[in-house]
């Protein structure tokens, strides 16, 4: 395995951890030490580890069959919790994952305005696809006006061409850059970032209004920010989209990514009449594993289960704010929904540049440290909330925190 891992993310220096099991807000390692987990399996354990109503519907799903290459009628149950959470989602597809669903949601999006152009924020990842992994972890020419790199040695030559890239939070630039490619553009791909950038809902207003104008459709990637509320950021914003992009939360922990949108653009996916021209499929897509564990996960997360993540993540970041304060180190702390995040830099963290800024290296010995005493959370991702957590953990990893870095000094 390469790094010894199955999967690039799970390498964490000097060595990954070794999970045995989990349970509740809780990570057990092969050597039987507990840590109190703020990484949540990539943010997408939302309810935390093994939540009863989930593991229990996934014991049924066993029992009825492994796999049967046709339709259940739990796809029918999933698209109706989903359209009604999200009313700019009237139809929806499943895949296997967010990287899949944003490669679709690209061709869907090329397929039915027949412009070539997507444009994307530099630093937003959209998932391992060749259609938009450009200007992921880098940062390339002017920050108002960037130039499209592929992230990936091996991604063919050219394809930076129908990429265009866009600087966050700044909308001067966001306009012109748009109205210069407005006739060739399908698409702006956008993820609001809840808790890991510092930007205004009103950014999000701002795209829906210029895309609408140019007549450009406005792609939210919500397979992170999905979390953000009981309607995802698109509800926190008071935004709807033309396409959504989902994933994480959506399969309860089952490997999952979905598509959603207006019947008119969702239509193109439709093969049952006269062919349209564009066809989408997946062996896994819409298994039954992934479709219980994702509805029971839905049903469960209601408007109090958010309530509840919103009071943790506050009194989080309080008291953050007191143990940062006392180590007198820089920093900017701020969150969002259920992703609370510091960054060691005096400087609020509006763009990728900005985050660059922010000593990393002093983040992942905090994180480090934080392993030692107990505590798992992961660089570069600021730190998750669960359900099952309770005001004694979040005080915990808060003085887990100021014992780190008094630590550290020393
Ligand atoms: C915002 C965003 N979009 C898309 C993806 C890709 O999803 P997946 O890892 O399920 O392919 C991710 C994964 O972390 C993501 O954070």
């Amino acid at each position: 395995m390469p790094a010894g891992v199955m999967k690039g993310a799970h390498f964490m220096p000097p060595n990954p951890l070794y999970i045995d099991h989990a349970e509740g807000c809780y990570l057990f390692d092969i050597d039987g030490n507990r840590y109190t987990d703020f990484a949540n399996h990539h943010t997408a354990a939302i309810l935390g580890h093994s939540p009863p109503e989930v593991t229990k519907t996934l014991h049924a799903q066993v029992d009825r069959g492994i796999a049967f290459g046709a339709p259940t009628t739990l796809e029918k149950e999933i698209a109706e919790e989903l359209t009604n959470r999200l009313p700019s989602v009237e139809k929806v597809r499943y895949t296997n994952s967010g990287t899949e669903a944003s490669l679709n949601a690209a061709r869907v999006a090329r397929a039915v305005t027949k412009k070539p152009l997507i444009a994307k924020f530099e630093g937003a990842y959209h998932g391992s696809n060749d259609a938009v992994e450009f200007n992921t972890q880098h940062t390339s020419g002017p920050a108002e006006a960037p130039n499209t790199t592929a992230t990936w040695d091996g991604m063919p030559e050219g394809g930076e061409k129908n990429v265009v890239i866009l600087p966050y939070n700044d909308r001067e630039s966001v306009e012109l850059i748009l109205r210069q490619h407005k006739d060739r553009m399908a698409a702006v791909f956008f993820d609001g970032r809840p808790g890991w950038y510092d930007m205004p809902l009103d950014f999000a207003r701002f795209l829906r209004k210029i895309t609408e104008e140019l007549g450009i459709l406005l792609v939210f990637d919500e397979v992170i920010s999905f979390r953000s509320s009981y309607s995802g950021y698109q509800g926190l914003a008071g935004v709807q989209p033309d396409l959504t992009v989902l994933g994480k939360i959506v399969g309860g922990g089952m490997p999952v990514g979905a598509i959603g949108g207006k019947a008119s653009i969702m239509d193109v996916l439709d093969n049952s009449g006269t062919p349209t021209g564009l066809y989408h499929s997946g062996t896994f897509a819409g298994n039954h594993f992934t479709l219980a564990a994702g509805l029971a996960t839905l049903k469960a997360l209601t408007p109090e289960v958010y309530a509840h993540l919103e009071r943790l993540a506050t009194r989080l970041k309080e008291n953050l704010r007191i143990v940062l304060t006392d180590s007198g180190v820089p920093f900017h702390l701020f969150g969002q929904g259920s992703t609370v995040r510091v960054y060691f830099s005096d400087k609020p963290v509006r763009t990728n540049r900005d985050a660059a800024q922010a000593d990393g290296e002093m983040f992942s010995r905090l994180v480090l440290g934080l392993l030692t005493v107990g505590y798992y959370a992961r660089d570069g991702m600021g730190f998750i909330l669960s359900n099952p957590m309770t005001v004694e953990h979040v005080d915990g990893l808060a003085e887990a925190v100021g014992k780190v870095l008094r630590g550290m000094d020393s």
